[in-house]
């Protein structure tokens, strides 16, 4: 597994990867890597020759406040998950190395990035999509593997790669669960027991609202009632938003016809999320 920083060197390498026919799969992550992430990782090897994973935690993407400086750091943990995954690259960039000093140039997505997520962290998905950007130009990869978790981030930079014409295919993998159900995330680690204990009821209420429409229930209102009193029994301390959107638009679903559930809430301080497509 080469492990290097050195982006003209990469550069090189992925052409000669690229001229032998190969296809190249990216995996970006933030490290900390847990199961849902090399689940992205099997996923790009079953459909790509050669797999680059990069662990950067990118500090463009926090905002004043946000957990950047506290964000769990596991290099060593995280090469040898990769090693283990038959990773072929991995990038672990320095801040100087992806922003040098006098760095001016961003990528913003109207919209789509400015509500959820963007409304509650206003400079969020412009230092993703900048990210990313850099990491599609670099690893020059032919398909990028996104965890669903992050439901509007895989949306957000879906519509940049199609409005830029960007020569990357984006493919969306499931969310993986604890054994508890939690959706996985780096920042789980953050939760005491009895946060976790009440953030349980995020996934109660998915399922419980999936499971109703499922059996039949089609009313929007019934299956927002039932979401929502289901995960407020765990009193999570803050929500930012529990409710039905339209999948293309994210906008409040007026049907459930191409609807998906997105959730938002604190427990404690730690923000998570979670989602789950009618
Ligand atoms: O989902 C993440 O971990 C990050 O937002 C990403 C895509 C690696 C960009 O920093």
């Amino acid at each position: 597994m080469i492990v290097n920083n050195n982006i003209k060197e990469i550069q090189s390498l992925m052409k000669d990867i690229k001229k032998q026919g190969k296809t190249i799969g990216i995996v970006p992550t933030m490290g900390a890597l847990h199961a849902g992430h090399m689940s992205l990782v099997k996923k790009a090897k079953e459909n790509c020759d050669f797999i680059f994973v990069s662990v950067f935690v990118n500090p463009t993407q926090f905002g004043e406040g946000e957990d950047f400086d506290k964000y769990p750091r596991t290099l060593q943990a995280d090469l040898d998950k990769c090693e283990e995954e038959g990773v072929d690259l991995v990038f672990t960039p320095t801040n100087e190395i992806m922003y040098g000093e006098g760095y001016s140039t961003y990528i913003e997505a109207l919209n789509i990035s400015q509500i959820l997520e963007g409304a509650v962290r206003p400079i969020h998905f412009r230092g993703v999509c900048t990210v990313c950007t850099k990491l599609f130009n670099i690893s020059m990869a032919d398909y990028g593997f996104f965890g669903q978790k992050d439901y509007q981030q895989v949306a957000v930079l879906k519509k940049m790669v199609r409005e830029l014409n960007a020569p990357i295919e984006l493919v969306m993998c499931p969310i993986i669960r604890d054994t508890d159900n939690l959706a996985l995330s780096s920042r789980n680690v953050y939760l005491s027991p009895e946060e976790r204990a009440r953030a349980l009821f995020i996934n109660q209420g998915l399922f419980a609202a999936k499971e109703a429409f499922d059996k039949g229930e089609k009313d929007i209102n019934v299956l927002r009632k039932i979401l929502t009193d289901t995960i407020l029994k765990g009193k999570p301390d803050h929500v930012d938003y529990i409710d039905i959107f339209d999948r293309n638009t994210l906008e409040k679903a007026k049907d459930v016809n191409n609807a998906v559930i997105l959730i938002a809430a604190k427990y404690g301080s730690t923000r998570l999320i979670d989602n789950m497509e009618l």
